[in-house]
């Protein structure tokens, strides 16, 4: 727990999975809760799970339980991540970014990232899906620091457009077909592992922040350090604190977003067979 990962291990691990992929990945996918089940899809060419590959950093918490999954959506091959570690369980934001950051050695051009969220944005309600325009990322630590890998990108990048603008209005008009409600909304990442108190919350949307979560944010960043085109999907499983009556729990956010995991499982399997 706790580690620097050098470029060194990146390129291990790499080389670990590289052997054991038949054909480059064009498109890698973060599966997040309820997205789970979306390889069960697809035809899967390899397997490799996280604790196989040198210093991979292997998660915690039941019904995280990890692997890179290969397959293809329609002629696009996509390197899936069944799984992935989040800073409340003790990692460095190095070792949290490590898996995006070997996707990307891996040829990965385009990431999709997903996940369950609680909604800010008053708008919302449990089980709607929301496309991310924007991050704030100011309440964890940035996983850039430390020494910079040139090999991977610049030391000071741009996080001017952190999400694919076109690879957006794509996953837009690929819902509108589909007759799948998309709204738009800006992601804060807080550190978790505890959900926020009302107070916290009031202050997240005063600063403009529509959508809550444990993940997301850093990968982006560290996707968007190493020039990968990213594309972010929410699915909202609740209100955040103060702002429905009852308590959060797990439990709860896995059944909202087990509820939505069809529309949400079409919209990027349709998505990806466009991009590919
Ligand atoms: Cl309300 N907060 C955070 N931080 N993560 C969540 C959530 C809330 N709901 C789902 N994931």
């Amino acid at each position: 727990m706790k580690k620097e990962i050098t470029y060194e291990e990146l390129q291990a691990a790499a080389s670990y999975v590289q052997a054991r992929l038949p054909y480059t990945p064009k498109v890698a996918l973060v599966l997040g809760s309820g997205l789970g089940d979306f390889a069960d899809r697809l035809t899967i060419d390899a397997k490799i799970p996280y604790g196989e590959i040198p210093h991979f950093p292997v998660s915690t918490v039941a019904g995280h339980a990890g692997c890179f999954l290969l397959g293809k959506v329609g002629d696009c091959p996509v390197l899936i991540m069944k799984g992935r570690v989040h800073y409340y369980e003790g990692y460095s934001m190095q070792e949290v970014v490590m898996p995006v950051r070997v996707m990307h050695m891996l040829g990965a051009e385009i990431l999709i990232l997903t996940n369950a969220a609680g909604g800010m944005n008053p708008s919302y309600k449990p089980g709607t899906l929301v496309r991310i325009t924007d991050q704030i990322t100011s309440f964890v630590p940035s996983p850039l620091i430390g020494a910079n890998m040139e090999a991977l990108g610049t030391r000071f990048p741009d996080m001017s457009h952190v999400y694919d603008v076109e690879l957006g209005k794509k996953l837009d008009s690929v819902a509108k077909t589909q007759g799948i409600t998309l709204e738009e909304g800006i992601y804060l990442q807080a550190t978790g592992p505890n959900y926020e108190t009302p107070a916290e919350i009031r202050m997240y949307r005063t600063l403009g922040a529509d959508l809550v979560g444990m993940s997301t944010a850093c990968e982006a960043m560290a996707a968007r350090h190493t020039g990968m085109k990213i594309v972010g999907v929410s699915c909202v499983t609740n209100m955040a604190a103060g702002m429905s009556t009852g308590e959060l729990n797990h439990k709860e956010v896995q059944e909202t977003a087990n509820k939505i995991a069809e529309d949400f499982q079409t919209l990027i399997y349709k998505f990806i067979t466009e991009i590919g």
